[in-house]
């Protein structure tokens, strides 16, 4: 058995708080950053998958101080961006330079093979308003995206669909992981109440499931972005997306890789106080049922 973790939406190098659905409390990421250094030193997983919001503040400084505190938990980590990363080409320029040496291929859309698993990370684009696509958000969704996502819109670019399915293609023997920030299934309605503040879901993720349907090789989708755990099935593949590290519950996945499964544990930090301050009475259920903190997937 092997283990790698999951980590989300960190939005780090910020003093900037407010509240999604729970109370969003980037200033108290460096202890959190120091609490999960301890607590991954001692569960010592193989790598962490980070699925996004790594930075939450518009500078090109606020990303390399952003690397800095992953680099600070010691262990290898694999980067992605999300719409708090690439709201512009420059910060997309940024990203590339500050992760290079994390990075498999100088790319926001790679591929790597850990002990015969494969990972494939894509970078889905915003869908503006004239519908068209672009790396970068149109005018009016930029200024509002540190409030309100309402409208806002992503999907993934016609080239990564052909890019990913010649990876499927071309190595069909190992079971495959994807990860890319915005969940493809929208949160159950399980999940949801009157005042859950959803903050969507990519666009064509439908279409990707469908087309993963014919892969079954790929098990699992590892995303973030909802500040939710919510763990979806379909078509034989498993949606796992998982909460911000900077609102409740603060939580992380392990994913232990065993020959014939993967199991995926949700765990908190071994200090609740980040998660006590951050929860707001009655909004404890973004912390997901038993089915959205636990599953097991065949991997054989
Ligand atoms: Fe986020
Ligand atoms: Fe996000």
């Amino acid at each position: 058995m092997w283990r790698f973790v999951q980590i989300s939406d960190p939005h780090l190098a910020s003093k900037r708080n407010g509240v999604w659905n729970n109370r969003f409390l980037c200033s108290m990421m460096p202890g959190v950053m120091e609490c999960l250094r301890s607590d991954l030193a001692r569960l010592n997983p193989d790598f962490i998958l980070v699925t996004g919001d790594i930075v939450s503040h518009r500078t090109r400084k606020s990303v390399f101080d952003a690397r800095d505190m992953l680099d600070s938990l010691g262990i290898p980590y694999y980067p992605m961006g999300g719409n708090h990363d690439f709201y512009d080409m420059a910060s997309r320029a940024w990203f590339l330079e500050a992760y290079e040496s994390h990075l498999p291929t100088p790319n926001t859309v790679y591929t790597f093979v850990h002990k015969k698993m494969r990972f494939c990370v894509l970078d889905p684009w915003w869908v503006w308003n004239d519908g068209a696509l672009m790396p970068f958000p149109d005018p009016d969704a930029a200024k509002r995206q540190e409030t309100d996502l309402r409208d806002t819109r992503w999907a993934l670019p016609p080239e990564q669909f052909v890019w990913l399915e010649s990876v499927l293609d071309a190595f069909p023997k190992f079971p495959t992981c994807l990860a890319f920030h915005y969940p493809a299934l929208p949160v159950p309605g399980r999940l949801r109440r009157p005042d859950y503040n959803d903050a969507g879901t990519l666009e064509n993720g439908e279409l990707l499931v469908g087309v993963l349907s014919k892969y079954p090789h790929v098990k699992a989708i590892f995303s973030g972005h909802v500040h939710t755990n919510a763990i979806n099935r379909r078509n034989g593949v498993v949606q796992i997306a998982t909460s911000a590290l900077p609102e409740y519950p603060v939580e992380y996945r392990e994913i232990r890789v065993y020959s014939d499964r993967m199991e995926v544990r949700t765990h908190g930090l071994s200090d609740p106080s980040f998660a006590e301050k951050s929860l707001i009475p009655g909004k404890d259920y973004t912390v997901g049922e038993q089915q959205d903190r636990e599953a097991t997937i065949p991997l054989k």
